[in-house]
């Protein structure tokens, strides 16, 4: 395995011939977890897998689970472990996944966690997963919230306060009008802060025991955000 130097990793390029393996994005609602996971995606061509995405996707699909989500999701409130579980044991079936993948909002809880981790230990070969926090303040948090808009049909993520399209909410690829998603109002999105702090950040605490955790500074403009997640990958896998 060829990893970067600090000194590439610090630019944000690190070698196209890394194997990545299994990386988790961790972080409060709003941190940028997708974003910086399209990062990585253009940087590696590995998949992106949001537990959030699949859920919503399931919803729009009409499926048993995709309702019984929804009726959470607008709560604030995490889906059971079990559903979760199964939903990613389903994806990482996928061959697009053999050289790595960027778990975006996964694990969530300690049972997630310890699911994950019994999972990768039975795939003999598998890199040891690793897992990067991203920090950002209450109030930023929230103005990213309040102020996202997502394109319904590329799915690029805007936001009117911090990443504003140049012409208001339509889409600058696609020229479609941009969408809020139901659970980005204030109110849910301080019931899915209080979920984080009671049932995430002890999956913080898991995988920095463990040794493979780091933490960036996720306030910074979207790319030294990407810098900051580079380097920190390239130091876990090195
Ligand atoms: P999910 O969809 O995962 O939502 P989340 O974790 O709350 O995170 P977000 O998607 O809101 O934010 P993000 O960190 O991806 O930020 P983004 O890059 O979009 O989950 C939704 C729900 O599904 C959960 O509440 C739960 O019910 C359920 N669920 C999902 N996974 C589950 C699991 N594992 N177990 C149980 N339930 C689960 O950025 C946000 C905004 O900030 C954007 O507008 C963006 O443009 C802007 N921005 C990003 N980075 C920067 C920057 N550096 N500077 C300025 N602006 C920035």
């Amino acid at each position: 395995m060829v990893v970067a130097s600090q000194s590439e990793a610090s630019a944000g390029t690190v070698s196209g011939h890394l194997t990545p393996g299994p990386i988790l994005l961790l972080g409060a609602p709003g941190a940028g977890k997708g974003t910086q996971a399209k990062a990585l995606v253009k940087e590696w061509g590995i998949p992106q897998i949001s537990t959030g995405d699949l859920l919503r996707s399931n919803f729009e699909r009409g499926t048993e689970l995709g309702r019984q989500a929804k009726v959470l999701m607008d709560r604030g409130e995490l889906v059971s472990d079990d559903l979760v579980n199964q939903m990613v044991t389903d994806r990482l079936k996928e061959p697009d996944t053999a050289r790595g993948y960027i778990l975006d909002g996964f694990p969530r809880t300690l049972g997630q966690a310890n699911w994950l981790d019994g999972h990768l230990t039975a795939h003999t070969g598998a890199l040891p997963v690793i897992a990067i926090s991203i920090r950002v303040s209450y109030n930023q948090l929230l103005r990213r919230i309040t102020g996202r808009r997502i394109c319904p049909v590329c799915q690029t993520i805007y936001n009117v306060y911090l990443q504003p399209p140049k012409v208001d909410e339509v889409c600058d690829k696609e020229g479609a009008h941009l969408v809020r998603r139901s659970d980005d109002s204030k109110e849910v999105f301080d019931e899915r802060m209080r979920a984080y702090e009671s049932l995430t950040a002890p999956v913080i605490e898991h995988y920095r025991k463990l040794g493979r955790f780091e933490a960036v500074d996720g306030e910074l403009e979207v790319d030294a955000v990407s810098a900051g997640v580079m380097t920190a990958i390239a130091r876990l896998r090195g």
